[in-house]
């Protein structure tokens, strides 16, 4: 048996596979955000630890058996977030997350230093993690001057289940601190926020054993064996892993509240300039680049939210058929954007409203804008060296057959959606879990789901959706003008 363990920002999720990756069970525990201040976003690390209690206390009273043969733990988390620890591992603060932007003037000074762009091929974004200990050095020096150990969300989690302060590659690619092509810590990098490697936790590959599960928890869970707690990856990574998207040219776009096109990559590929993340994949000699937006499924939310209808309900009453373009606009940057524009600042807009303009107009221009967002990433990608022909669609904004079609559409390529399954992160941190326990050879575990369906390019309505991507790629600078 091996337990996938994936700390996400609203919940953390725990879920079980046996030796033929079928899932056994799983068991989820909320997670609630802080927001203290205008752009803050925290979480205090105490309740991923009540969280992780809870789910795992959950699936040791369903399935007391299987969890007595456990193997190995694969960890999976919330990218880029400051979790400080002190000599004696005693969280010093909140974890500063990935979504806090308060530290945007730090990122543009250290983005400013061409060191970070060359070292780590990627943007110093302010969601990253090098920038949020530049702005706790200057506002909250005393605390500074305790760290011990600089770690990742799923790290500290590994603290708490192991005692050893370890990471991978994949989200250690996400700090701004990684020299992403030799897979291992700048020491300029560090030493330009006032850190050196002491402050790190040691490095190894996803798919490595990184500690053994603790003897007081095994006792209290009822595990007989060695655990081993392989070394896991960052959300994005570990959902590729469960997908089998593993090897250069394959792909999958994720509909969740945030919008995601991930390629993995056989070499180091970077594009900063198009503010393309290049991260090092959890597998070995692997890496990956990857376009975020900030809303996908939000921005649909958001429409249901102002309408008071279920964002179901909105996509039902378009039906099933692709029709010509709405003529309306929607510039879906609800909370500032990364990819393309790297811009904290941008809001999002409606553009081309009429008389005629009701409510569907608006839920089409949603999933259009939408759509048209992720091309502007599938262009960041291309223009990065990644030319992809397909991509699978996973995350709540996949189950809307129309939206997959216009993205099919507007991409230009077909959209594959998965069998039936539950392919995240959880349980590609269990699959990471199965090959550091067994020492297992990755592309065995790491196979890709049945296809369900292929939803192909509309080829009629192709060239009125190229107009209209057209119109949105115009309105950016139109709107950061005003
Ligand atoms: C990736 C990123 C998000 C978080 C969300 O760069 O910021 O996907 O990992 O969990």
């Amino acid at each position: 048996m091996y337990l996938g363990l994936d700390l996400g920002t609203s919940g953390l999720k725990a879920l079980l596979i046996d030796a033929d990756q079928k899932v056994v069970a799983s068991a989820s525990a909320a997670l609630s955000v802080s927001r203290p201040h205008e752009g803050w976003s925290e979480q205090d690390p105490a309740d991923w630890i009540a969280a992780a209690e809870e789910a795992i206390g959950a699936l040791v009273l369903s399935h007391a058996k299987q969890m007595a043969a456990l193997r190995g733990i694969g960890l999976s988390g919330q990218m880029h977030g400051a979790t400080l620890v002190d000599g004696a591992g005693m969280v010093l603060r909140p974890c500063i997350l990935w979504n806090d932007t308060r530290s945007h003037a730090e990122a543009r000074a250290l983005d400013a230093d061409p060191r970070f762009r060359q070292i780590t091929g990627n943007i110093v974004f302010p969601g990253f993690t090098a920038p949020k200990l530049a702005w706790i050095r200057t506002n909250e020096p005393e605390i500074f001057a305790r760290v011990a150990k600089v770690l990742l969300p799923k790290d500290y989690l590994r603290l708490w289940l192991t005692g050893e302060t370890i990471s991978d590659m994949s989200d250690s690619a996400g700090t701004a601190w990684l020299d992403v092509a030799g897979r291992r810590w700048s020491p300029d990098l560090l030493a330009a926020t006032g850190l050196g490697e002491e402050h790190m936790p040691r490095l190894v590959e996803g798919t490595a054993p990184a500690g053994q599960l603790r003897g007081e928890l095994a006792a209290k869970w009822g595990m007989t064996g060695h655990v081993v707690v392989a070394g896991g990856a960052g959300d994005n990574a570990a959902s590729a892993c469960g997908l089998g998207v593993a090897k250069g040219g394959e792909a999958f776009v994720s509909l969740g509240t945030s919008g995601v096109v991930f390629a993995a990559t056989d070499a180091y590929l970077p594009n900063p300039q198009s503010a393309v993340h290049t991260f090092c994949h959890a597998i070995p000699q692997t890496w990956h680049q990857m376009g975020v937006i900030l809303s996908a499924t939000d921005g649909l939310n958001w429409l249901a939210g102002v309408t008071g209808a279920k964002p179901a309900e909105l996509t039902g009453e378009l039906g099933a058929e692709l029709r010509a373009p709405s003529g309306v606009t929607f510039l879906p940057y609800l909370s500032g954007e990364r990819t393309p524009h790297n811009d904290a600042a941008i809001r999002g807009a409606l553009i081309g409203l009429s008389h005629q303009s009701d409510r569907a107009s608006l839920t089409q221009a949603v999933l259009e804008g939408v759509a048209f967002a992720l091309r502007d990433n599938l262009e960041a990608l291309r223009a990065a060296g990644t030319e992809l022909a397909a991509v699978m669609a996973v995350g709540g904004g996949s189950r809307s057959q129309l939206w997959l079609k216009t993205i099919a559409t507007v991409l230009g390529i077909p959209v594959e959606l998965p069998a039936d399954g539950d392919f995240g992160a959880a349980f590609g941190a269990a699959r990471l879990g199965l090959i550091a326990a067994e020492n297992a050879e990755p592309s065995s575990v790491l196979t890709r789901p049945g296809i369900a369906s292929i939803i192909e390019p509309d080829r009629a309505l192709a060239s009125a959706y190229g107009d209209a991507y057209a119109r949105f790629r115009a309105l950016y600078p139109a709107l950061k003008g005003v």
